[in-house]
């Protein structure tokens, strides 16, 4: 390479110095800059042609003028050689060509030659930026198309070594653009080419590289730096495009209830968001708030789940700038249980019969709760124990029926209390109270407080007499459980019962009919039927069994000896007897019974009472000693039977007792006995006595009947013009007890005037009451028929001794005249 230079340079040389031949010789030379010192830069003797001597004689030297010494000559080999390092640059600038001129000169003849040294730009300079960083500001709203300039790059070097071309790295955004200007030099400048967005980048760096042309290329970088400046162009946008939030309902006012935020990509106050509600009801916005700044969602109001179980808002972000964006929040309003179930009693009945059927409704209820879910879930019940249960039928609905069998008798009220309550935590309940009543039924018969009743009557009672009280029970209500008693009929010996006892039918009270006597019946008994006044009525009976007790009114009846009027029968007692000779044995007989009927016997009367002596007990009259011949034949003992009774009564018994050994002889005693005078004119006596007082009572009567019978017949005619004359009548047997004087039981018969049925025309009246006997002329047959009726019952009271007609003539007179007026009243 060098070598190729320097044939080059010699070319070079040797023309010149053709050109100076006929004047002052001239060389040239062309060195390149920054040459080390020392560098040859040509053989300027050999080239002018001169030899080492004359340039050592001549004294050659070099003349530079003013201009640097960059060269030297060395005259010991006749060379130019590089004095001092040469920058073209600093030489000549820009300048080209750049060249060195200088002179040799010599002495001795004085010779001048002229040398031009040609320095060629090597590339030595890079390009150089005046700042190595540039910095922009510039806002991401820039449009596309922006110019914005940029540092030239210097470089000294010249020609291609000089600055050749630009680049800009990265080239993503923006893109170099040079334009020449008119002197040749270029204007550097970046045009943006897309938008700039800070939120994605805030600083974009760029290298822009200057580079020569020289060999090898040697370039220049200037950093630039850009701050993307921020523009509002983000809206705030909401984290979610839908919030939601819950809400228990009657939360405290305050309560924060959702958070919601928007971010806005941009910086400083294109960032500030600000919250806002927007789209609610007037309600919903009176209920809730939203902090503007923080984004909080507070309660205002008071929130009601039974109003409203959601609620759906609309919130709003704004930023400074006015850029907004909005979202959406709804809020599930949760439950609580602050409602109680409310029980609605639709329909109740205020009673129900007893016999009323299970599963019979009693009332319809439904209910209802406004919470939601378990808290809304209801269940009812009734309280225990009560023969009811609660049914549900269809939604909401419950009746409340009854169980199994109802019986007022237990319960005649019952409070039903209905509890719903619903499911919620606590739950909440509340309740209602059906009162119902049991209505009574006939379902209870009368219960007689004992199984069977004993009474006791003592005989010779007054008729009319109560005897005891049956009592029956019945546990229904009211008429239901009003009792009547009725004697059942049935007979006693064959005749009905009712002619023994009849029976209060309110009060149960038993009363004797009669008089009873314990010698005629000991006992009977008959049931008594209790009838309650239901419908249809029930009964029950009971067996009433009654004891006639006995009463001391029989004397003792002695049987043996009999006792005739002009008895002649004696016993016979052997002179020979020897003591404890059983004479004979009194028997006597005591119809009562007991202690009553115990008989004694005592010796009333004896003409000797040493002989005879009467067994207390058994009557046997036994001699007490030997029959002397003191001893009178005839003996007359008189026994007295006594029973126990109390008072007891007695009896006498005359016995004769003939002491002597032959009939005759006992004959001749006994004919006093038959003579008896005193005995037989008592006798008499008594006799006329009665047929007197019966004759004048016959009489007696009978001017009454006849007066009486005139009195009606006048009165009636005169007074009511009746056709019907009202005769009183009485049995026949009414004159023939007249003389007894036993009439202390008073019995009546009530004829009516019906001629149908026999049952009702006679009657039997209350013991006490009066009788007559009214008599339709008309009805003829009717009265003998009732007097044969009559003349029978006569017979059965001749029997039982119990009936006897009363006798008083003027109650008898009295009664028949109040009972003449009831008959024309009752016409
Ligand atoms: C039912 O309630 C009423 C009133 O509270 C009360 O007077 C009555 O005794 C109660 N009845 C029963 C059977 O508990
Ligand atoms: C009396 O009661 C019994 C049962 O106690 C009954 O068998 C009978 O038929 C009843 N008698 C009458 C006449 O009702």
């Amino acid at each position: 390479m060098m070598s190729k230079r320097t044939l080059t340079r010699q070319v070079l040389l040797f023309i010149s110095i053709l050109s100076l031949g006929s004047v002052h010789s001239q060389v040239s030379y062309s060195i390149p800059e920054e040459m080390v010192k020392g560098s040859l830069v040509g053989n300027v003797a050999q080239d002018i042609g001169l030899d080492i001597k004359r340039l050592k004689s001549g004294k050659a030297r070099i003349y530079t003028g003013d201009s640097g010494e960059y060269i030297e000559l060395n005259k010991e080999r006749g060379v130019l050689l590089i004095k001092e390092r040469i920058d073209r640059e600093a030489l000549c600038g820009q300048t080209t060509p750049c060249a060195i001129h200088f002179q040799i000169i010599l002495e001795n003849p004085m010779e001048l030659f002229r040398v031009t040294v040609e320095i060629t730009d090597i590339n030595d300079n890079a390009p150089v930026f005046k700042k190595n960083e540039k910095m922009f500001e510039i806002s991401e709203s820039a449009v596309t198309g922006a110019t914005f300039m940029l540092e030239r790059a210097m470089d000294p070097d010249v020609g291609v070594n000089g600055l050749q071309s630009y680049a800009l790295k990265p080239t993503d955004k923006f893109q170099l653009k040079l334009k020449n200007q008119p002197d040749g030099s270029k204007k550097v400048e970046m045009v943006l080419q897309k938008s700039l967005d800070r939120e994605k980048q805030e600083t974009i760096s760029l290298l822009l590289t200057a580079v020569d042309g020289g060999e090898p290329q040697l370039s220049g970088t200037l950093q630039i730096l850009i701050t993307v400046l921020d523009a509002n162009d983000n809206a705030p946008v909401f984290t979610q495009e839908i919030y939601k939030a819950t809400v228990v309902e009657n939360s405290p006012k305050g309560a924060v209830l959702a958070k919601v935020s928007a971010s806005d990509a941009d910086k400083g106050l294109n960032s500030v968001v600000s919250y806002s509600l927007s789209g609610g009801t007037e309600d919903q916005s009176d209920a809730f708030e939203i902090d503007s700044k923080t984004g909080e969602l507070r309660l205002t109001g008071q929130i009601d789940y039974e109003k409203a179980k959601h609620y759906q808002m609309f919130i709003e972000a704004m930023d400074e700038g006015g850029l907004s964006d909005s979202s959406k929040i709804i809020i599930d309003v949760i439950d609580v249980n602050d409602n109680s179930p409310f029980i609605n009693v639709m329909t109740k009945s205020g009673s129900i019969a007893e016999n009323a059927m299970p599963s019979t409704v009693i009332a319809m209820i439904s209910i209802n709760d406004p919470d939601s879910d378990s808290n809304g879930h209801l269940s009812c019940d009734i309280n225990e124990n009560i023969p009811f249960t609660i049914k549900t039928t269809s939604n909401g609905f419950y009746s409340v029926v009854t169980e199994s069998e109802l019986d007022r008798e237990r319960a005649s009220e019952y409070n039903i209390s209905v509890t719903c309550s619903d499911e919620g935590v606590p739950s909440l309940s509340s309740s209602v109270t059906l009162t119902l009543q049991i209505s009574d039924v006939n379902d209870n018969a009368p219960v007689f407080e004992r199984s069977s009743y004993e009474a006791y009557i003592i005989e010779n009672n007054t008729p009319g007499l109560s005897i005891f009280t049956v009592k029956a029970r019945d546990d229904d209500w009211n008429q239901n459980a009003r009792v009547s008693y009725i004697l059942e009929d049935s007979s006693v010996n064959g005749v009905p019962v009712s002619s023994y006892v009849s029976i209060s039918a309110d009060s149960g009270v038993v009363h004797a009919v009669r008089s009873f006597d314990f010698e005629q019946i000991k006992d009977f008994q008959f049931r008594v039927k209790a009838q309650d006044g239901g419908s249809p009525p029930l009964s029950s009976n009971v067996t009433v069994k009654i004891m006639i007790q006995d009463q001391n009114d029989n004397a003792p009846q002695v049987l043996y000896p009999v006792q005739t009027g002009g008895s002649l029968v004696a016993e016979m007692v052997p002179r020979s007897a020897d003591v404890g000779y059983l004479v004979t044995k009194v028997v006597a007989v005591d119809v009562d019974s007991g202690q009553n009927s115990w008989l004694s016997y005592k010796l009333q009367k004896a003409a000797d009472r040493a002989l005879f002596e009467v067994g207390l007990q058994n009557g046997e009259i036994r001699t007490v000693r030997q029959v002397t011949d003191k001893d009178a034949v005839k003996q007359r003992l008189t026994v007295v039977v006594e029973d126990n009774g109390q008072p007891s009564r007695s009896a006498t018994v005359n016995v004769n007792v003939a002491v002597a050994d032959s009939f005759p002889e006992v004959l001749s005693e006994f004919t006093d006995f038959t003579h008896d005078k005193e005995y037989n004119d008592n006798l008499t006596f008594y006799l006329v006595l009665a047929l007197a007082v019966v004759s004048f009572l016959f009489i007696t009567c009978l001017v009454v009947i006849i007066s009486v019978k005139i009195y009606r017949w006048r009165q009636s005619r005169i007074l009511y013009h009746s056709n019907l004359p009202v005769i009183p009548y009485y049995p026949p047997r009414y004159a023939d007890t007249l003389g007894t004087g036993t009439l202390q039981h008073v019995y009546n018969y009530e004829v009516c005037r019906t001629t149908d049925s026999r049952k009702s025309d006679c009657k039997f009246a209350r013991p006490g009451s009066q009788n007559v006997l009214t008599m339709d002329p008309n009805l003829t047959g009717t009265m003998q028929r009732i007097q044969s009726e009559m003349s029978i019952l006569d017979e059965q009271d001749s029997q039982l001794e119990v009936s006897q007609f009363n006798s008083d003539f003027s109650h008898l007179y009295d009664h028949s005249k109040q009972l003449n007026q009831s008959s024309h009243t009752g016409k």
